[in-house]
């Protein structure tokens, strides 16, 4: 089985969220089961500064007003082969990979991933100049959404999986990029790539791909209903059968408490005890009163209401009166961060928040944290409550998407049956918000229950085998 896995993003060489670390754990997975897989990404400078030998192999025609681009091979620390498309007006720059320094997203944010898309389907048809051809071409969110439309004129296409890991990202344009991008007038129709007058990227990944795939069982559900449609709900409902949900995993080796460089010392669920000094390093790192006894709430996030950030800001002071300590690590909306940072100065030794991007103290607060907050509006997966159960942090959780299917509530038959490993609420209020960190607080100062949560989340396998498998499967039926 060959296998194109395309995407915007990739683990530790560019990463803006959740998707870089799924780029980089699944094809890895995908390959110790014995699957061909190859990953294809921009080359922004930020990958090739990190790669600085690569192998030309080809040269390949872009999009019709740029030059040809220069097809770079490398092989990712996993052993999966990658390419990288490099074109430098499109993808070498300075700022962010889909925004500039001020975060306004690049002008021509549909020709970067538009030529993105575009190689993808060259290598997926007869066109390519590559000895190796996929047997499927797997297209993550809707950078690489616009791969299954240009496949579907291509010579000798081969099926595409699109994945979609948050409908809120749609990649919406003006219809006036349809001839820059080389795209066919006849995708341009209701049924095809246009959304309301515009091109939309996500909406023709979604109609031409073969199967679409979503990142947990219950966003596959919620995406065909209008509240978390983003009005793509009828498109999706009407592929229903071609719609499958499967969690994401975690990668165990990245993710692991016995043995992360960047906590203070190794702990395990038979020995926690070294939990206490990553909670330390935490409060001291954070400028938080150091104390053992006090419960730490963490938050590792992208400031975006679809976090539910906002809500955690308007009831710091109630949940530090609880009493809790609060450590927030993020970065994104400029409001957010300004009244984060603005609490932590009010709040001196009871809030620490740090915005800025910082991998290393996402893992220290994982482990240094007692409780995890993810009160998401909604959450195609998320991968923090994850980590936070495999490092004995039970997370707070609203019950959407990926974080309703891999956290348990405790409770006493959830408890009694040793399954509970966090928190889980219904309603979307800070009220509720505040009352369910509440019962967590309450449960920490209790050590027998507190100690069988951990052990719970940290005893559950949330690694990619299962998952892996389920897109090997799904491949090939295709
Ligand atoms: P999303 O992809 O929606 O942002 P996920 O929970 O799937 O949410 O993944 C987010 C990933 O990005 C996690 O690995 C998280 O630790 C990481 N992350 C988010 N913000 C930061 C930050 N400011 N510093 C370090 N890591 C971050
Ligand atoms: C998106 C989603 C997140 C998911 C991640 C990886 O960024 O917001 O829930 O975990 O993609 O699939």
């Amino acid at each position: 089985m060959r296998v194109l896995f395309v995407t915007s993003e990739i683990a530790p060489l560019i990463k803006t969220g959740g998707l870089a670390d799924v780029s980089a754990a699944l094809p890895a997975e995908l390959h110790a089961m014995g699957v061909d897989v190859r990953v294809l990404l921009p080359g922004y400078a930020q990958v090739l500064k990190a790669c600085p030998v690569l192998e030309s192999v080809a040269q390949l025609a872009g999009l019709p007003g740029l030059p040809e681009v220069n097809l770079l091979q490398g092989t990712l620390p996993d052993g999966v082969p990658f390419w990288v498309i490099d074109c430098p007006e499109m993808y070498q720059r300075g700022g962010g990979i889909y925004q500039d320094e001020h975060g306004q997203d690049w002008p021509d944010n549909a020709l970067r991933f538009g030529l993105l898309s575009k190689v993808a389907a060259l290598l997926g048809s007869s066109a390519t100049p590559l000895q190796w051809r996929p047997d499927v071409v797997h297209c993550n969110d809707w950078q690489s959404a616009l791969t299954p439309a240009y496949l579907h004129y291509a010579e000798g296409a081969v099926p595409v999986v699109m994945t979609v890991h948050n409908l809120a990202f749609q990649g919406i344009f003006p219809s006036s990029v349809v001839p820059e991008l080389g795209l066919s007038w006849d995708s341009f129709k209701p049924d095809g790539a246009e959304f309301y007058g515009n091109l939309s990227f996500l909406k023709a990944g979604l109609f031409y791909a073969r199967h679409i795939t979503t990142v947990s069982p219950s966003y596959a559900q919620e995406i065909q209903k209008d509240e978390l449609g983003f009005g793509l709900q009828g498109l999706l409902a009407s592929r229903s059968e071609s719609l499958t949900g499967i969690l994401n995993g975690i990668d165990n080796a990245e993710w692991n408490p016995e043995a992360d460089i960047n906590i203070a010392q190794p702990y395990s669920a038979a020995n926690l005890s070294g939990k206490a000094a990553s909670k330390q390093a935490l409060q001291k790192h954070m400028g938080l009163r150091v104390d053992p006894d006090i419960p730490v709430l963490g938050m590792v996030s992208r400031f975006t209401q679809q976090k539910g950030l906002d809500m955690v800001l308007e009831i710091a002071p109630e949940l530090i009166a609880l009493p809790a300590q609060l450590v927030l690590l993020g970065s994104g909306d400029t409001d957010m961060q300004r009244k984060a940072l603005d609490l932590a100065h009010h709040y001196p030794g009871q809030i620490g928040a740090y915005v800025g991007f910082d991998e290393g103290l996402s893992h220290l607060i994982e482990a240094g944290a007692d409780i995890f907050l993810m009160p998401s509006r909604f959450e195609p997966c998320g991968l923090n409550q994850m980590y936070s159960q495999r490092y004995g942090t039970p997370p707070v959780v609203h019950a959407t998407g990926g974080l309703r299917d891999s956290v348990v509530d405790c409770n006493a038959a959830t408890l009694g049956r040793g399954d509970a490993t966090g928190f889980v609420f219904d309603m979307l209020t800070t009220q509720s918000l505040l009352n369910t960190v509440q019962r967590a607080v309450t449960a920490f100062h209790d050590k027998g229950v507190w100690t069988a949560l951990q052990r719970n989340g940290m005893g559950k396998n949330f690694g990619w085998e299962k998952s892996a498998a389920a897109y090997l499967k799904i491949y090939s039926a295709l």
